[in-house]
């Protein structure tokens, strides 16, 4: 299993109802039963986890690295990204289990079938078919081709895009991938001097899956903007990433941090961990308005060696106003 929480692949067309209810559903009513199930939802921590858990993220900051590293690994952070797409290919991130359970905005219509009984996209422009989706930071496809396959709307267009050519080509070799519905391109939406075929009031959806935790917290309100700037009056920002003390965060060795809550793998990609006031505050000053924001604490448990893993996902939907 990787960071992000992703097990197994089971996104066919069929398979998209309702596997798992939203946010999951399996409470943790007695400790003493911790081991008989893989994991467990709606985890509430302690006193003394949210302590340690402080302690061990000030113990990280006091080992920040030197500004010329910072520097490096922000001019880097493509480079690595593209690094680690030649060595893991389509291997390493596995297409999402929750999408459409968590996301069913990414559903067709339910004229188009597929059990979707929510609402089609509410965007403010009248006679306009079109249903446009930007996949930011989509990797070799996870969330592209799960989409494109179970949405069968005529009208769905799907671009995607990232800073690594790798995962980019990758993309395009897939052998789902159609021009015709999807279009990829390299793009580090970080950088206002990297273009994108996409308009202005274009799109109706923009998915940032674990995404927006990789680019360096100074540019995060810019990407946010952006990304605002390209959706119709009524479309939707779709964004989960990792929330503050997941895990992931805690385990990073001394030597490690960025900047605060900010740090760097041994492979030189980075990651942030929110709370969900920051992405609230980030996604108001944009000048959208708040749907959800969730905050998915779940504790997974390897039952084998009795480990118990303390995950924490933020889920966010912000609209743009008509
Ligand atoms: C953790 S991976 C998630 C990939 C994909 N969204 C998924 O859920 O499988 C983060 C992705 O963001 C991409 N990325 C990071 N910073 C980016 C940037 N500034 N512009 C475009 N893509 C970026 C990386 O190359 C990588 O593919």
């Amino acid at each position: 299993m990787n960071d992000t929480g992703d097990k197994f692949t089971d996104l066919s067309a069929e398979n998209v109802k309702e596997k798992r209810p939203q946010f999951g559903n399996r409470n943790l009513e007695n400790q003493d039963n911790v081991f008989e199930h893989n994991a467990w939802d709606n985890v509430e921590w302690n006193a003394e986890q949210e302590r340690s858990a402080k302690e061990i993220t000030e113990n990280q900051w006091k080992s920040k690295l030197s500004q010329e590293k910072i520097d490096e690994y922000e001019k880097q952070a493509g480079t690595h990204w593209d690094t680690f797409y030649g060595i893991h290919q389509n291997r390493f991130f596995k297409d999402r289990n929750w999408l459409f359970t968590e996301f069913p905005e990414l559903l067709p219509p339910p004229d188009e079938g597929c059990g979707n009984n929510i609402k089609p996209q509410e965007t403010c422009v009248v006679n306009d078919s079109s249903f446009n989706l930007l996949e930011v930071g989509c990797g070799v496809g996870n969330t592209v081709f799960p989409v494109l396959k179970t949405n069968q709307n005529p009208n769905l267009k799907i671009y995607c895009c990232d800073f690594s050519p790798t995962a980019i080509e990758i993309v395009k070799g897939h052998p789902d991938y159609n021009q015709d519905r999807c279009n990829a391109f390299v793009c580090d939406i970080s950088d206002e001097m990297s273009a994108t075929p996409i308009s202005d009031n274009s799109l109706d959806i923009v998915t940032i899956i674990f995404v927006l935790s990789s680019i360096s917290p100074e540019k995060m309100q810019y990407v946010v903007n952006r990304l605002t700037r390209y959706l119709k009056p009524g479309g939707t920002i779709l964004l989960r990433d990792y929330g503050r003390y997941d895990m992931a965060q805690l385990r990073f060795k001394q030597g490690r941090c960025l900047s605060e809550n900010f740090y760097v793998r041994g492979d030189g990609t980075r990651a942030y961990f929110f709370t969900q006031d920051e992405l609230k505050q980030m996604f108001e000053k944009a000048g959208l308005v708040e749907k959800q924001n969730l905050i998915d604490r779940r504790l997974q448990v390897n039952r084998g060696k009795q480990l118990k893993m303390y995950r924490v996902w933020i889920q966010c939907k912000y609209v743009k106003p008509c």
